[in-house]
């Protein structure tokens, strides 16, 4: 088969490295790609939110598949435009991404479909946003939502009604956002452990990944900025087994299931940030779209061939009704550059890949690299996702920081504490 994965980040990387390995996967193209993924498949120079040119590109090479990584593309309709041009796609047509693509349609959504979720208001002016903080009815800290894509950076927890009159100005009337910035989210903070829970639906049949814990601060112990996310473990240490089907039940297939009901029929991958509260999980956001850096250690856990399982998606009969995982536990960690996420510093040489090359526990996965002279060199905020795989959680964090060693680049950040919440979970007296 021809396959082509559409973007350039850690995510992609993961998934063309998984692709690689299927015997079905004859010749393998990224749009555009990175430095690391040039390695594996070749890169084609075309923007991922060019949609028009991506499905010439599909078409020019008759690829028998093409797999879009990014929220961009998806947004703007890349699902629909290779659907009108008879092109298999793994990626939701644009009307079933909007459950990504708008936070106020997907609260909305949840509503209608009774899906466990925070309270919230929706505001759709400056005045409506002002008289939501007057009332103040959903208390402090207050979480803020810009409705649209905002590269994970449309969100804002607030501790009084003095900041939430300063964010709000901010959001609605600085236009800091925007178009994302038209509509605004309220919601109720929730405490908790949060879990990104991942799965494949074909529309109607749906098979769960492994769960996953993200870090989202960009500091230790969730200090500083959100960010796009510094790094993952997986399994999850806060989900038993009867919270998962209790998820499956109450969130993941009425959600699939009233998406269909209201035509909005979903193919691809289905994301649920989640917040496992004391009264049960709750869902914070959907993404229509791998989870970047979830998707480094789901593939790094995931034994199956992962090519069926996309191609059944696109062609909306999943066959699969179960993936075979490794038992052993997974690790990312990200490194970024000085800045990251309010101004990352870049063109910076990277060193010591090459020591992290060909190991069968440690995958170097890149995100923002290029080249230069010859050289791989930082291109954007976070860098490279890596990721390693233990006999169990400790020797994963072990292996992950090792290899974190061996690399180095002028300015790099990374979290030290990464599976580290896991870790005492798992550790923790019962
Ligand atoms: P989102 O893009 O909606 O997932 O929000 C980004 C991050 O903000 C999440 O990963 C959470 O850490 C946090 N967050 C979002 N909504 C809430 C909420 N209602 N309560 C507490 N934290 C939240
Ligand atoms: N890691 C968070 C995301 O992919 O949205």
């Amino acid at each position: 088969m021809k396959i082509l994965v559409v973007g350039n980040g850690g995510r992609e990387h993961a998934l063309v490295w998984k692709i690689r390995q299927s015997p079905l996967a004859k010749d393998v193209y990224c749009a555009p790609g990175n430095a690391g993924m040039a390695g594996l498949a070749d890169c084609v120079p075309i923007d991922t939110s060019n949609i028009i040119e991506v499905a010439d590109f599909a078409q020019t090479i008759s690829a028998d598949l093409t797999v879009v990584g990014p929220e961009l593309p998806m947004v703007l309709g890349i699902g629909d435009e290779f659907q009108r041009r008879g092109l298999a796609i793994f990626c939701p047509s644009r009307a079933a991404a909007e459950i990504e693509g708008s936070k106020a349609f997907a609260r909305e959504f949840m509503s209608r479909h009774d899906i466990p979720s925070p309270r919230y208001v929706i505001c759709s002016s400056r005045e409506e946003a002002d008289d939501a903080v007057e009332k103040g009815t959903l208390g402090y800290p207050l979480v803020l939502k810009v409705d649209g894509l905002a590269a994970g950076k449309g969100v804002l927890v607030v501790e009084s009604k003095a900041e939430a009159q300063a964010a709000v100005a901010d959001m609605m009337s600085d236009k800091k956002f925007g178009t994302a910035g038209a509509k605004l989210v309220m919601e109720e903070f929730l405490s908790g452990d949060e879990v990104s829970f991942l799965v494949f639906s074909d529309g109607s049949r749906v098979v769960p990944m492994v769960s996953v814990q993200d870090h989202k601060r960009v500091g230790d112990g969730d200090t500083g900025s959100n960010t796009g996310g510094m790094g993952t473990v997986s399994p999850s240490t806060s989900l038993s087994l009867d919270m998962h089907k209790q998820i499956m039940q109450e969130i993941i297939l009425p959600t699939i299931g009233g998406l269909s009901a209201e035509g909005r029929k979903y193919q691809g991958v289905l994301y649920a940030g989640l917040m496992i509260t004391d009264k049960g999980p709750r869902v914070l956001e959907f993404n229509a779209r791998f989870g970047d850096p979830e998707t480094q250690v789901i593939m790094a856990r995931m034994r199956s061939d992962i090519v069926p399982i996309l191609q059944g998606v696109a062609e909306g009969h999943l066959k699969e009704s179960k993936i075979d995982w490794a038992k052993e536990a997974a690790l990312c960690v990200v490194l970024t550059t000085r800045g990251y996420p309010d101004a990352p510093d870049t063109g910076q040489e990277i060193k010591g890949l090459d020591a992290l090359q060909g190991l069968r526990d440690v995958m170097v996965f890149h995100a923002a690299t290029g080249n230069r002279d010859g050289k791989v060199i930082t291109v954007g905020g976070r860098v490279l996702g890596v990721t390693a795989l233990g006999a169990n959680l400790d020797a994963a964090v072990q292996r992950a920081y090792e290899a974190v060693k061996k690399i180095s680049f002028d300015g790099m950040h990374y979290r030290k504490d990464i599976g580290q919440k896991a870790l005492a979970r798992l550790h923790a007296p019962r």
